[in-house]
């Protein structure tokens, strides 16, 4: 399986900390942005590595990752033109992906533990796709899932009037076709092409997994969410010392 991180955008709602650079390079207490989705990708097992920038300050993903050895990974790079949507910058991977299977991450995400097990449920899933819920108490922020029984009715980006408490994190797993439902995409009220809608083609085939993720997650998109994500890695770090052998959490 390949990896994809999602890494462009302008990053407005940031603006002005992102007028100058990509919201992928600021810091996350002691590491930038895009540390933390390559870091979850290769702890996952996933070393090939396709990285999505924009923007106006894309040569500085070359200068901080370079080829990607200091993750033990292979690093490779697209640029995505404007700002189309998650889906249109996923659709970017096509060349890369080749036919296999990948598992995209959007790259303002953050995560305590570990997808590792998400992962290797999805190598065992015949075909389809698999997406990681988290339950959280301002879910009308997110792509948000219906759930029924032991299966997804459907996801509603933003909603006002939210069906569950289950955000659809920036976590997602898919087979092949995924390219082909890029391609149908029509854009949204809000101009972009939704990865959303990409999960509701394979909500309707039938073939959506899904997981709930442990521990914390969070995206740090906007300042607030910035700042906790920050707070949440300062304080797992201080755990991880005071208690160096603590369990990892698997999705
Ligand atoms: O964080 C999870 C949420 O991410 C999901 O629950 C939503 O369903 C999903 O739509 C997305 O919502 P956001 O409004 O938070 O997405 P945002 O526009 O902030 O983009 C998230 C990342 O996706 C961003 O850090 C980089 C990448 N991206 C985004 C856009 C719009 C691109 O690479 N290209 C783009 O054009």
């Amino acid at each position: 399986m390949k990896g994809v991180v999602l890494a462009g955008g302008t990053g407005s709602r940031l603006y002005p900390l992102t007028k100058i650079t990509n919201k992928h390079l600021l810091p996350v207490y002691d590491r930038p942005m895009i540390y933390y989705p390559i870091q979850m990708l290769v702890d996952s097992g996933i070393s090939e590595i396709l990285v999505v920038t924009g923007g106006r300050n894309s040569g500085d993903f070359l200068r901080l990752l370079g080829n990607g050895k200091d993750f033990g990974a292979h690093l490779n790079y697209t640029y995505q033109e404007g700002e189309g949507g998650i889906a249109e910058a996923l659709g970017l991977a096509e060349h890369f992906a080749h036919g296999d299977r990948i598992c995209v991450i959007l790259g303002d995400n953050l995560i305590e533990g570990s997808i590792r097990d998400a992962v290797e449920d999805f190598r065992r899933q015949p075909a389809g796709a698999k997406i990681l819920l988290k339950e959280v108490p301002d879910a009308e922020r997110f792509g948000v899932a219906e759930i029924r029984g032991d299966r997804i009715a459907g996801i509603e980006e933003k909603p006002e009037r939210p069906k569950s408490h289950y955000a659809v994190t920036g976590i997602y797993l898919y087979d092949a076709s995924v390219f082909e439902k890029i391609h149908t995409l029509v854009p949204s009220r809000r101009g972009e092409l939704e990865i959303t809608d990409v999960n509701n083609a394979y909500i309707r085939e039938g073939a959506m997994s899904f997981a709930y993720l442990e521990g914390w997650w969070t995206d740090a998109g906007t300042f607030d969410s910035l700042l906790r994500a920050a707070n949440l890695v300062a304080e797992t770090r201080r755990q991880e010392q005071e208690t160096p052998a603590v369990a990892v959490r698997h999705a």
